[in-house]
């Protein structure tokens, strides 16, 4: 299945489908003039696929180049970045070069901010390896890489020119990473689609996962394509992420993005005044918790250094009903109470 998604920078394919890693090099070949393809991915994801990637690639007459990092959110910083920078110009990557970034969302951010920066900007393929990358990192150009004062603060929008969802890859995905993008794709439903909430809530998507991916990155695509630098709706799929960014920070960032995005929901149902019922359903068939760990005060000292706030406003999303979400500003002094409320106090 094909999908294009229209971006500042140009158009670009999102295919999906088996044996897409197995064919890269040939789809690729088919689609572009690149000379050299410098192939990026954590350890854990070379064990599995990089050399399944490189062969394709070496196989349709590319050079190939390559380079690994250890796996982990806490590897998404500027020193892995200069890294990568520096092992593309050492093995010769040159201005018709490209980058692909074979991974989960990290090696996606920070391959693909490596690409933005390469001799001013070289094309980036993503070949996302896990649920929650497939359904958001890889769809909508947004690249960065976190410093020890936030999350994603050294970044910038570099659309990639092709997006590889290989559904081998998805039927062979450990149920933890799956249960992660579980969380991206039950936001999805929630913003926009009753329907795709209900094989969430029901589980009934894991039997049909790759045309759930498909309308997970539907809806992402059509939103980012709306506001492509998010001066308006492409907040909206900042769903659970406000209040889900200050739980992940209060912990240390040992809660996981999918349980801290699934926590964010749930309090944005009972700030809205929603029953809770149908995202607690949802959050459980997918083995996201619903107990939020943190409390009130520890979350207000988080949102504090939200980057997404300008200055004492913040931008919230808050559900309307299943299926349709809206932005509500908030001024600081009203927000511990909306976390009182959020948190069901
Ligand atoms: N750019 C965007 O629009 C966007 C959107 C959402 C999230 N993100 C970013 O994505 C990151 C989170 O993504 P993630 O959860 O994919 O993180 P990740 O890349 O760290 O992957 C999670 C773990 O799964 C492993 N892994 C990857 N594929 C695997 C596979 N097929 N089988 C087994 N293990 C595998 C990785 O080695 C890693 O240890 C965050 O940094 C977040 O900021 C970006
Ligand atoms: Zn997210």
């Amino acid at each position: 299945m094909e999908m294009t998604v229209t971006s500042r920078s140009g158009n670009y394919s999102i295919l999906s489908g088996p044996g897409l890693l197995k064919d890269a090099g040939e789809i690729i070949r088919g689609r572009f003039s690149f000379t050299e393809i410098f192939v990026l991915s954590d350890d854990t994801v070379d064990a599995l696929y990089g050399e399944r990637v490189r062969d394709s690639l070496a196989k349709a007459g590319f050079t190939v180049c390559s380079a690994v990092f250890p796996h982990g959110e806490e590897q998404k910083n500027a020193d892995t970045l200069l890294y990568v920078l520096n092992e593309m110009a050492r093995q010769g990557v040159s201005r018709s070069g490209a980058l692909l970034a074979l991974g989960g969302g990290v090696t996606g951010d920070l391959g693909g901010l490596a690409a933005a920066l390469y001799m001013r900007g070289i094309p980036c393929v993503q070949c996302p390896t896990t649920l929650l990358a497939m359904v958001d990192a890889s769809v909508g150009g947004k690249t960065a890489v976190d410093t020890c004062y936030g999350k994603n603060l050294i970044g910038a929008f570099h659309a990639p020119c092709l997006v590889l969802q290989d559904e081998d890859v998805l039927n062979e995905m450990p149920e933890e990473l799956l249960n992660q993008g579980a969380a991206e794709m039950i936001k999805c439903g929630v913003l926009a689609s009753p329907s795709l909430f209900e094989k969430m809530r029901s589980g009934a998507w894991r039997k049909d996962a790759s045309a759930c991916v498909s309308e997970c990155v539907r809806i992402k695509a059509e939103i980012v394509q709306r506001d492509e630098t998010e001066q308006g709706d492409r907040k909206l799929l900042n769903l659970g992420h406000t209040f889900g960014h200050a739980i992940e920070k209060c912990s240390g960032y040992t809660v996981p993005h999918g349980d801290a995005v699934g926590m964010g929901m749930l309090m944005a149902f009972r700030a809205a005044g929603l029953d809770e019922k149908d995202i607690l359903d949802a959050l459980k068939t997918n083995g996201l918790p619903c107990e939020i760990t943190c409390s009130a005060d520890e979350i207000l000292a988080a949102c504090g250094t939200d980057k997404k706030r300008r200055g004492d406003i913040y931008t919230l999303v808050l559900p309307e009903r299943i299926g349709s979400c809206r932005l509500v500003q908030t001024g600081a002094g009203s927000l511990p109470e909306v976390i009182r409320r959020g948190l069901g106090a």
